[in-house]
């Protein structure tokens, strides 16, 4: 090694320091701005001592890099500024997916690049990986385009599962070709056709993968195809003999299949549940409808009127909101705050219970409540929460549905059987908003609705809550 490789080394060791602390950081929700400005500083350092060595060790022109370099921060800071709260998946699938493909172009074209007398001198692993890396590269690539597609509304990539017989042993056999080529290019290293044949193969691989998920389904394909995009990273750095982009890569791909496995483990489905059960539906876009009146157990729904609602929240001690899908999709989270506000000032503690999996993102309500400059503290997980049911005054239930459903906890048949659920069944009152009956993202009634303590105050949940702090402001 030369002195300017261990020089590059260290660097990669340091900013590979600051990624993990970093990503510590991003545990905690008042701690992850910084850790992410951690992890980006140490992206910096990584990428200044690429370039440094590149320019000292290689003939690239830095125009080049330049050029590359300012299109993709441009593209970068657009997407992050055009795009709003609740489109948030969608970019993080693109991102994956662009992730996806630059494993897979720089892969092949270090593969290209190389005289068939080079191909016969490299190493058997690094023509291993650079299988590897083109396979999951182009898997994370159309999976990623297709999740967006979903997630989109797009009418190609409808959100209803797409599922067809002999789609799994298909799907079978194409990651056994792709794993076999990559074994196969250590025999035959010049064999360009198996590069091109294993492109091929992956593409398909992450359309067939990613079509027969359910749209809502979307969030734990995202955070699989971003552990993916990881690995082809990790793959693309042992082509490279890169040390920084072997770690990173690594630390994406463990962070993602981690964060996929707690939000299965919140659904209480498993990872092939998720991939293969065809579970979901097509989203209704109907109005409201005040369906189902004498439904669960021959129970009857009761209305409330704002005017009720307020009066009920006044009398209470303690108000937990529960936010859901719901709330992000009428954008309520002003609204919410300043009706916790309009609460406080009367002397009643709120707090936010929130579901690992409500709406439809990792941290979806979290993020939400923190544009309305909730203030953390009061953000309290599920485990937190639960016990502190029973000393609430009103839960008040603003567009959650699945996470409150009491059948969770002893109906055997129900899709939802098992998943962790928020008690709100167990505090003195509840309130809920929504616009009708009709079912959450797992497609069952919720028997919460038929409760005796339950009222309902069906609405759009924006205009419920405005309404709601207008009838606390005319009592104040
Ligand atoms: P859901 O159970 O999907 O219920 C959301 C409710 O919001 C719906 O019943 C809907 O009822 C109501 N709603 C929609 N638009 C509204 C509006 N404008 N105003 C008021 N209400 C509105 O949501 P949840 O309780 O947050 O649960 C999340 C679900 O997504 C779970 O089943 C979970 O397993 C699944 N999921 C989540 C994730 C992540 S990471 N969050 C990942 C995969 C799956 P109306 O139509 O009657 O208004």
């Amino acid at each position: 090694m030369t002195t300017q490789e261990i020089a590059v080394n260290y660097v990669y060791l340091l900013a590979a320091m600051l990624f993990i602390v970093g990503l510590k950081m991003l545990s905690n929700v008042k701690s992850a701005p910084r850790g992410n400005m951690v992890s980006a500083f140490g992206m910096l350092l990584a990428t200044a001592a690429t370039l440094f060595f590149i320019t000292g060790a290689t003939a690239i022109s830095l125009v080049w890099i330049g050029i590359a370099l300012a299109i993709g921060a441009m593209t970068g800071l657009y997407l992050a500024l055009k795009t709003p709260m609740t489109n948030m998946p969608q970019m993080v699938a693109l991102l994956n997916g662009f992730g996806g493909i630059a494993s897979l172009l720089v892969a092949s074209g270090d593969y290209l690049n190389k005289t068939d007398h080079q191909l016969g001198e490299t190493q058997g692993y690094v023509l291993f990986t650079t299988g590897l890396a083109v396979l999951i590269g182009g898997v994370t690539f159309t999976g990623s385009l297709i999740a967006f597609g979903k997630l989109q509304g797009l009418k190609i990539t409808p959100g209803r599962p797409i599922q067809f017989p002999g789609q799994k042993p298909l799907i079978g056999l194409l990651v056994l070709l792709g794993i076999l080529l990559s074994i196969m290019l250590i025999e035959q290293p010049s064999a360009g056709w198996m590069i091109g044949l294993s492109v091929a193969a992956s593409l398909m691989l992450g359309v067939l993968l990613v079509i027969g998920i359910g749209g809502a389904d979307m969030p734990v394909v995202i955070s699989l195809l971003n552990s993916y995009s990881g690995l082809a990273a990790a793959m693309a750095g042992f082509v490279l003999n890169n040390n920084a982009l072997i770690i990173t890569g690594s630390l994406v791909g463990a962070s993602g299949i981690i964060l996929t496995n707690i939000m299965c483990k919140a659904m209480n489905r498993s990872l092939a549940n998720v991939l293969f059960g065809g579970v979901g539906f097509e989203a209704t876009t109907s109005g409201p409808t005040l369906a189902v009146a004498g439904g669960h157990g021959g129970g009857s729904v009761r209305e409330l009127s704002t005017e009720d609602a307020a009066i009920q929240l006044e009398a209470a001690g303690l108000v937990i909101v529960v936010p859901g899908y719901g709330m992000a999709v009428a954008q309520a989270q002003h609204g919410v705050a300043e009706l916790a506000q309009a609460l406080e000032n009367r002397g009643i503690t709120v707090k936010y219970a929130i579901h690992p999996v409500a709406g439809r993102m990792p941290g979806h309500m979290n993020v939400l409540l923190a544009e309305a400059n909730v203030p953390y503290e009061q953000l309290c997980d599920l485990e937190t929460i639960n016990p502190e049911f029973e000393q609430a005054g009103v839960a008040l239930v603003i567009g959650a549905n699945d996470v409150t459903n009491p059948a969770a906890r002893h109906a055997k048949d129900s899709p939802i059987y098992g998943m962790p659920i928020l008690d709100v069944d167990k505090a003195r009152s509840v309130i809920v908003i929504k616009r009708s009956l009709n079912p959450g993202f797992a497609g069952i009634e919720n028997e919460l609705y038929f409760h005796p303590s339950c009222g309902m105050l069906f609405g759009d949940g924006k205009t419920m809550v405005n309404a709601l702090v207008a009838e606390l402001n005319e009592t104040a």
